[in-house]
């Protein structure tokens, strides 16, 4: 009965690896395309680029140069010039595509791994998606998390191999103890101990994987520039004519979201900013929008219509992020998370954490931005400021003050290397960002 068990929970153990490696792998591939292709592209619909179902063979069998496919994901003006075949495939809309720099060649498989998984709608199974694609796909997982397999691999041959020992001493207290058992759910447990003690190992390990992985979301966000409405340049409205973030953004340093700006926003300047050139016909959407015609010294109709930005940054519903306590407690420039917006001359990305590192003045991390370790790296080293700093010392003074009574011998420890940080107020703490 025990041996039956044994070779049960060896086969659940197993089968948890398999799903738990094959759905990070497909929920790589899946989360990119949603988040960055899926405007454009479906797999088995032509949308504003092409379908992309099996476009590897079809660039293949077009006689595209080799990697040049990576390329044109990556920045489809640097494959077009260089590339025939991509050069034939950038006429195909007048529209053209994003540039993906910050996608590797691994996640660009994974996305087309992805695609080629979904079935044709209506049609039974899409039997293209099996044979050769689940063995690029499986590839791509080692690629990139390998080493969460090993310890993982490491631990589950520790709980094989305990198992024996475990199974003696158990059965050995089995005969003494377990005749004077009671039927009832007690008794059942006491019983089964060893499979829920082992059921419970499996659980922990499938927390600490999750954790992991979502420690490790490299470049699922990383990089991301969706279209927008109205090319808006930042550094012409920020950088050359100064104005000041908080004038559009203007809950920043107030309130949880930063807060984009509505239409009115925009019309005190452009209803008399009208432009010139080719900005003109991108200030008329400002005003159809506001349904505003400036003809004979401007008239409103009436007939509004929100300008839909589509949305940069952006956190999973499970986490708690907030400007003022980073950007007005915390004293964060905007810089440190978005770049320097004063140079961005259109369409906002999630800054790669190698460029942010490069303004002056910004704490060096090494995660990937927005990431989980992101946040708790800066949390381990950004220190909060002590003493009297202009309208928030009293803040400053009363936490530290609190510190200090709440436990005088920790608060040493937290100064010992000169410097409370924020991990150190709970900044590390799962609940103060996970709902
Ligand atoms: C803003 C819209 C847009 C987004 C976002 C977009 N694409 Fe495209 N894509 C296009 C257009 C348009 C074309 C057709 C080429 C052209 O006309 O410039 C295209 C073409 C392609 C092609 C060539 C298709 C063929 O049939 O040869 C591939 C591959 C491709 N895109 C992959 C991607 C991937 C992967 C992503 C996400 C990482 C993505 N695209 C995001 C608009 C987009
Ligand atoms: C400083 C803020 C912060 C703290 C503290 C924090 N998290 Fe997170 N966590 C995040 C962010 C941000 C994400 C989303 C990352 C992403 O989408 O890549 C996340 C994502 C996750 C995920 C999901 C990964 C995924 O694939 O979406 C898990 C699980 C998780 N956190 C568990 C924890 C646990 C357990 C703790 C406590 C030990 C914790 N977090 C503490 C910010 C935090
Ligand atoms: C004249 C108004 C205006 C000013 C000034 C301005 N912005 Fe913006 N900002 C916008 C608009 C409109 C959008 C949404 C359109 C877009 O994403 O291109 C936006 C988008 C953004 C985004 C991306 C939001 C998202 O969806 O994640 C960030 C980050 C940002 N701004 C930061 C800044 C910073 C930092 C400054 C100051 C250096 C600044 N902005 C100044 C109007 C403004
Ligand atoms: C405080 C004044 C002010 C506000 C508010 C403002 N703008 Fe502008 N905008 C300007 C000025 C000045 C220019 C001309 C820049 C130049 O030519 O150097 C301009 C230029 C533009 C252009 C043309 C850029 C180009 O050269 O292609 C667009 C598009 C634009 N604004 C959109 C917006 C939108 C959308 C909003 C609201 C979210 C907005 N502006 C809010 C002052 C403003
Ligand atoms: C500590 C990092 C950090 C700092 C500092 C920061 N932001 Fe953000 N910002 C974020 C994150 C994270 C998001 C995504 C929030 C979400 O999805 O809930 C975001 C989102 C935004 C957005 C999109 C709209 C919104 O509110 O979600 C705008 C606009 C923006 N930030 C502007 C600014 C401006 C302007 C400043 C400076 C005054 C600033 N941010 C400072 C991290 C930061
Ligand atoms: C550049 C550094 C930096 C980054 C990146 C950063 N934070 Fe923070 N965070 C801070 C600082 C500094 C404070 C402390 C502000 C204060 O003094 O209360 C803070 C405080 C917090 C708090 C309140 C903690 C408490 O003890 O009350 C939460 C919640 C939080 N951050 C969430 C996030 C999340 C979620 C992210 C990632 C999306 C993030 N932070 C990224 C610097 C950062």
């Amino acid at each position: 009965m025990f041996n039956m068990g044994n070779k049960g929970l060896f086969t659940f153990l197993v089968t948890l690896f398999m799903l738990t490696a094959f759905a990070s792998n497909a929920q790589e591939g899946e989360s990119i395309f949603n988040s960055k292709c899926a405007t454009c592209h479906a797999p088995h619909k032509d949308m504003t680029g092409p379908k992309l179902f099996e476009v590897r063979q079809k660039w293949e069998e077009g006689g595209a140069m080799e990697g040049s496919l990576y390329q044109w994901v990556k920045n489809w003006q640097v494959a077009a010039a260089t590339d025939p075949y991509a050069k034939e495939v950038a006429d195909w809309a007048p529209s053209a595509m994003t540039t993906f720099a910050d996608l590797s060649n691994e996640q660009i498989d994974a996305i087309f791994n992805y695609v080629d998984e979904q079935p044709l709608p209506g049609a039974g199974g899409g039997e293209s998606a099996a044979g050769g694609e689940m063995v690029a796909s499986t590839n791509t997982q080692e690629n990139d998390l390998g080493w969460i397999w090993y310890i993982l691999g490491a631990v589950f041959l520790v709980v094989i191999f305990s198992v024996g020992g475990v199974k003696r001493q158990l059965q050995e207290l089995d005969e003494d103890a377990g005749k004077e058992i009671k039927v009832g759910s007690k008794a059942w447990m006491f019983k089964n101990r060893k499979y829920i003690g082992m059921v419970g190992l499996v659980v922990v390990m499938a927390g600490v994987t999750w954790l992991l992985v979502g420690l490790n979301q490299v470049g699922v966000v990383t990089g991301y520039q969706p279209s927008q409405p109205i090319a808006f340049p930042h550094d012409k409205h920020a950088g050359i004519n100064g104005i000041d973030c908080k004038y559009c953004h203007n809950s920043a340093n107030k309130s949880k979201s930063a807060g984009i700006p509505t239409t009115n926003v925009c019309m005190n300047c452009h209803k008399q900013i009208q432009g010139e050139g080719d900005q003109v016909e991108k200030i008329k959407k400002i005003y159809k929008s506001a349904g505003f015609s400036p003809e004979g010294g401007g008239k409103y109709s009436g007939e509004t219509e929100n300008i839909v930005w589509n949305k940069v940054h952006q956190l999973p519903d499970h986490v708690y992020f907030n400007h003022s306590q980073h950007v007005e407690v915390g004293g964060i420039d905007c810089k440190q998370c978005h770049g320097d917006m004063t140079k961005q001359k259109e369409l906002p990305r999630v800054v790669p954490v190698e460029e942010l590192n490069k303004i002056e003045g910004n704490i060096q991390l090494t995660k990937a931005t927005l990431t989980m370790g992101w946040c708790i790296e800066c949390h381990g080293v950004k220190e909060v400021s002590s003493g009297p700093i202009e309208g928030k010392g009293g803040y400053y003074d009363e936490i530290h003050k609190r510190l200090l009574e709440n436990d005088e011998t920790l608060y040493e420890e937290y100064l010992e290397d000169g410097k409370v940080t924020v991990d150190e107020l709970g900044g590390w703490e799962c609940a103060k960002c996970h709902y």
